[in-house]
């Protein structure tokens, strides 16, 4: 979908395609990600498996020294960090931008990242975050998505990726996808098909960024026309 934008008076589609500008606009074909993680990783393997030329996973960085995903880095080759979190969420995510961009990152990935990144991090990735939820946002935010969901009765949820801003579990919605919630699904089972979903969406949406099809305008997400 290619969304046009009035100019002036000039309404044509290729002055809007001059005036839309990707963040990702690179001169080069690769664009370095590096994917924030905490617990297991199977979306960021299901990024490693993609093998999208376009997308370089530069480095995995986990606030959890313990995360599986970190193994799955070292297994993929990937440079892996430790952030160690602690108390105070600007100092932490101070560190954790300092340790981003020292591994050369162009844009982040957060893939089961549970921290709140304050307003430094989007300030030095400005519409360079995406992040993968287990819901149809804005419904159901935050660390319960799955059982939210299950609580409230409804007969769908689904996946959303979408650009990180300073709101939890908030920004332009990039893609969404529903998946239906059966009468005998439990977190387990739901989570389990939400993920499914997840695996294949998110390493979609990276290529897409990283092929520079997608920004925001005005706070929206806009499909660019490939150049
Ligand atoms: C995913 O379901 C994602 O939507 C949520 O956290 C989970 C991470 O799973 N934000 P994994 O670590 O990628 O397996």
């Amino acid at each position: 979908m290619v969304l046009f934008r009035v100019t002036g008076n000039d309404t044509s589609p290729e002055s809007y395609r001059h005036s839309v500008q990707s963040p990702f606009h690179s001169r080069s074909r690769v664009i370095r990600f590096v994917v924030l993680v905490s617990g297991s990783g199977s979306n960021l393997q299901a990024l490693i498996d993609r093998r999208d030329p376009s997308v370089d996973i530069v480095g995995v960085v986990s606030d959890r020294v313990e995360a599986p995903a970190l193994e799955r880095a070292r297994v993929a080759g990937i440079a892996d960090r430790w952030v160690p979190w602690g108390s105070d969420r600007l100092e932490a995510t101070r560190r954790l931008v300092s340790v981003v961009q020292d591994l050369g990152a162009q844009a982040v990935v957060l893939a089961g990242f549970m921290r709140v990144l304050s307003a430094d991090a989007i300030a030095a990735f400005p519409w360079r975050i995406v992040n993968v939820h287990p819901s149809l946002l804005p419904a159901f935010p935050g660390a319960n998505a799955v059982a939210d969901a299950l609580a409230a009765g409804v007969v769908v949820t689904g996946v959303t990726v979408h650009f990180v801003d300073e709101i939890v579990d908030h920004g332009p919605i990039i893609r969404q996808v529903p998946v239906a919630i059966d009468p005998g699904d439990d977190v387990a089972s739901l989570h389990a098909k939400i993920q499914k979903v997840e695996h294949v969406v998110l390493p979609e949406v990276v290529g897409d960024l990283a092929a520079g099809r997608v920004s925001v305008v005005e706070g929206r997400v806009v499909w660019i026309e490939s150049r």
